[in-house]
């Protein structure tokens, strides 16, 4: 075990000397090996970096759920009931209700956190823990316990938290506040993080090299565009479309534009808008007044879009069965098999390079893969295929970080499904 995690830490610090993505175990390097170098990771400079970071001296972590308000009973990062239908936040729960970000608060990308924290369900301040996000999806979202895992391991291990201290920046770069040790771990870049969790294409925030780093804030133009391919029906079908339309936009803007493996993340978040979001009051229709809410959209009177924060609908009521890592995969593959794009990147002569990555043959899923390799395709992204960002400084939280999520995932059924593990023996 220890010579195949040396080779892979050995890969990993090829990254100085070629493109970042060619160096990443599952991509086929042989495809890009012609290629000048072309920066798909961020510098360290940029909107969301550590100079711009706020600092909240007065830490508060979220609040939790109690024997009277207790939604999913989800403690401790430990399962909880995994039944939902209930309102969210509950009446006269006054713990959980919205408080809007203040200046010294850190939010990021993500709408279904940055929803959380603004309800306290996460530390108000945006610097949140491992725990804090397992209980938190499941008690607001009643996402599936073995979801919640994954996604909050994806969270921490894709270069953007930390494995020691098992804290996340939700946002910008809060290394001092994250890491357990800054001069070992190098930068933890938060989730705004580039190519990480976070990447190109989103559907309301612009791609990081078009922007100046700004890939985290909400853009309101982008937010008009979804709304109007989508036609304020935020369906599978619609949010296909619009995805497919987002990568021909960067696929032309963004030179540096990169849809790699991680881009699977992005059909996951965007069926979170018909799965999660979706309110019992509404009847679980993913409607443009229920996702305004959720991405903090007002619509101004000129008919533009503005931002005020992200909030939980008035009377909000959760889904009724658990979201699991079977059913997103499902729609992950489902959505984009609806309006198939190639996962790759621009590269310096004016072409897209097609990659391969385990399900991924020639830059295209097949739409006929098999059920096993659906499961696995975020097992597979959550057991070191893609570079810790411990990388930074030492080899060490490498080992670490694998043994981490394994560990993590040790807690849930993932573990059964028999998917490759790449990197142990
Ligand atoms: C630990 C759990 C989670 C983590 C670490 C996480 C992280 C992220 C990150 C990094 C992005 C940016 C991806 C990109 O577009 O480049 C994102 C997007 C998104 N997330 Fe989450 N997320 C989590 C859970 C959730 C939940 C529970 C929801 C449910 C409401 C949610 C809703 C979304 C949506 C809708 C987007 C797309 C935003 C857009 O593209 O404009 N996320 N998430
Ligand atoms: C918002 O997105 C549009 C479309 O991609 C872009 O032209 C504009 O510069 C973005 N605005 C901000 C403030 O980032
Ligand atoms: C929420 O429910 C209360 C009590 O039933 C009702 O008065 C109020 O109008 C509802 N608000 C919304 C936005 O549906
Ligand atoms: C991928 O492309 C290569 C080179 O064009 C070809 O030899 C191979 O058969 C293709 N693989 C699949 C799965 O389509």
């Amino acid at each position: 075990m220890k010579q195949a995690l040396l080779s892979y830490s050995l890969l990993a610090s090829g990254a100085y000397a070629f493109p970042w993505v060619a160096s990443q175990p599952g991509v086929d390097s042989s495809l890009f090996a012609a290629r000048k170098a072309f920066k798909r990771q961020q510098t360290p400079e940029g909107a969301g970096d550590a100079a711009h970071c706020p600092f909240n001296a007065n830490h508060i972590p979220a609040a939790p759920v109690t024997s009277k308000y207790p939604y999913n009973n989800a403690k401790n990062g430990v399962p909880g009931q995994g039944k939902g239908g209930f309102q969210v936040p509950a009446t006269g729960d006054t713990a959980h209700q919205f408080v809007a970000p203040g200046p010294n608060d850190v939010r990021g990308p993500c709408p279904g956190l940055n929803a959380a924290a603004n309800h306290n369900f996460l530390a108000h301040d945006g610097i949140t823990t491992f725990n804090e996000l397992v209980d938190a999806q499941q008690n607001i979202y009643n996402v599936g316990y073995d979801l919640a895992v994954l996604l909050a391991i994806l969270g921490l291990t894709l270069a953007d938290g930390d494995i020691v201290t098992e804290k996340l920046s939700i946002g910008c770069d809060a290394t001092t506040r994250t890491s357990f040790s800054p001069t070992l771990t190098g930068s933890e870049p938060g989730l705004d993080g580039h190519n990480k969790f976070e990447a190109d294409s989103s559907l309301t925030r612009n791609d990081f090299f078009t922007h100046g780093g700004d890939n985290f804030r909400f853009n309101g133009t982008l937010f008009g565009k979804m709304d109007k391919t989508c036609q304020s029906n935020f369906n599978r079908e619609h949010l296909s479309v619009y995805r497919n339309q987002r990568w021909h936009e960067s696929q032309i803007e963004n030179p540096n534009f990169f849809f790699g493996p991680l881009t699977l993340l992005l059909y996951g978040a965007a069926s979170f808008l018909y799965e999660l979001m979706p309110s019992g009051t509404h009847g679980y229709a993913p409607d443009l007044e229920t996702i305004s809410s959720f991405f903090g959209a007002v619509k101004q009177s000129d008919g533009t879009w503005g931002f005020t924060a992200e909030k939980i609908p008035d009377n909000w009521t959760n889904r009724v069965s658990p979201y699991t890592n079977n059913d997103v995969t499902l729609e992950i593959v489902s959505m984009y098999l609806e309006n198939p794009v190639l996962f790759g990147g621009n590269t310096a002569d004016g072409s897209f390079d097609a990659l391969n990555f385990g399900a991924i043959k020639n830059g295209t899923i097949s739409a006929s893969i098999s059920p096993k390799d659906t499961s696995c395709l975020l097992y597979q992204l959550a057991t070191g295929q893609v570079m810790p960002s411990s990388l930074n400084g030492v080899i060490t939280p490498t080992v670490d970080a694998l043994t981490f999520a394994l560990t993590k995932l040790g807690l849930t059924d993932l573990k059964n499904l028999g998917c490759p593990i790449p990197l142990t023996k």
